[in-house]
C-alpha cells in the first residue's frame, strides 16, 4: 500500500510567482500529477500545510482547479502559517475533515490498516507552529480512540531541532507535548509534517518523523551559522512515497520531481568489483 505524503505547494495567483522567482503553480501541477500517475494508485494524498502562499480567495481558487483532477484517491489536508484558516476551511471544507471541528482543521480518517490523525499548529499571525491545549485534548481522544491501531500524525510545523537556526525558531513549539504522547500510546509509527521546504529524517523512540522537502521546490539552504539568514535554492519539488505492507512494514522514499535528465540505465563495468557474483550490479 502507498501514501503520497507532498507539503508546501505555495500555490500563487496565476501570473505571480512566489518569492516573485517560484514558479509553484507549475511545480504543483508537475507533483499533483506525478501523484496521479503512481502505479499502484497511492490509497490516500496527504498535505500538510502551506497549500497556498498568503491564504488569498484567488490562490485557493487555482489550489481547487489543481486538485480538481482525477486524483485517484481521497486528499487529506491541514493548514501551514501561508494559509488563513477561515480562507481554507471556506475553500477545501468539500475535502473530507476540513469543518470536522468548529475551531480548527482536525480530524481522524482511516487509510488501510492506518488511522490518520491530522493536527492544525496554525498560530494566526506568527511563523511558528503550536499545539494549545484544546488542541492537545482532540489528539488525546484522537490516540485514545485509535487505541490498538497503527496511526500516523499529520500537520504542518515539524516537532524536531534541526541546528539550522532559521529552521528551528519557526518550529512546532509543542513538540515535547506532541513526542510524549506519541511514544505513550506507542503505536504512532510517522508523524508526517512540512515546513522546513528540505527532507528531514529523524526518530523518536518507534516513531519515524518526516518533514518533507516542498512540492513547490524551492527547497531551505542549509547552514549552521546561528547568524544567516534564510535563503532557498531551486530544486526539484519532493514526495515522500510512504510504503507500507504486512510482513514488511513501513518505508518512506523520497521522489524528486523537476525537469531532471533521466532515467538512464545501470552499465556494469567490466573492472566493477561486485562482478564476479552473478546479479549483483547497482
Ligand atoms: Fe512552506
Ligand atoms: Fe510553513
Amino acid at each position: 500500500m502507498l501514501i503520497a505524503h507532498i507539503s508546501d505547494l505555495h500555490v500563487r495567483p496565476v501570473g505571480r510567482p512566489a518569492n516573485r522567482v517560484v514558479e509553484t503553480n507549475m511545480m504543483a501541477e508537475r507533483v499533483l500529477r506525478r501523484v496521479a500517475t503512481l502505479d499502484p494508485a497511492p490509497e490516500a494524498i496527504v498535505i500538510t500545510g502551506d497549500l497556498v502562499d498568503c491564504g488569498r480567495d484567488d490562490e485557493y481558487e487555482e489550489l481547487n482547479r489543481l486538485l480538481d483532477r482525477k486524483l485517484p484517491c481521497p486528499v487529506y489536508v491541514v493548514p501551514g502559517n501561508h494559509d488563513r484558516r477561515e480562507a481554507f476551511r471556506a475553500a477545501l471544507g468539500h475535502l473530507p475533515g476540513v469543518t470536522a471541528d468548529p475551531d480548527f482543521v482536525q480530524y481522524s480518517a482511516d487509510i488501510g490498516p492506518f488511522r490518520l490523525i491530522m493536527l492544525d499548529s496554525v498560530v494566526p499571525g506568527a511563523g511558528h507552529g503550536e499545539l494549545c491545549p484544546q488542541r492537545l485534548a482532540f489528539l488525546d481522544a484522537a490516540l485514545e480512540a485509535a487505541a490498538g491501531r497503527k496511526v500516523l500524525i499529520g500537520l504542518h510545523h515539524p516537532p524536531v531541532i534541526t541546528g539550522v537556526a532559521a529552521m528551528d525558531s519557526i518550529m512546532l513549539r509543542s513538540s515535547e507535548a506532541l513526542l510524549a504522547r506519541a511514544a505513550a500510546h506507542g503505536n504512532v509509527a510517522a508523524i508526517l509534517s512540512g515546513h522546513h521546504h528540505r527532507a528531514i529524517h529523524a526518530a523518536h523512540g518507534g516513531t519515524m518523523l518526516l518533514s518533507v522537502p516542498a512540492a513547490a521546490g524551492h527547497q531551505s539552504e542549509i547552514t549552521f551559522d546561528p547568524k544567516a539568514r534564510a535563503y532557498f535554492h531551486l530544486e526539484p519539488g519532493g514526495i515522500f512515497l510512504l510504503r507500507w505492507t504486512e510482513p514488511e512494514g513501513l518505508t518512506a522514499m523520497l521522489d524528486s520531481v523537476g525537469d531532471l535528465p533521466g532515467p538512464y540505465p545501470f552499465v556494469v563495468e567490466p573492472e566493477y568489483p561486485g562482478m564476479r557474483r552473478a546479479g549483483a550490479a547497482s
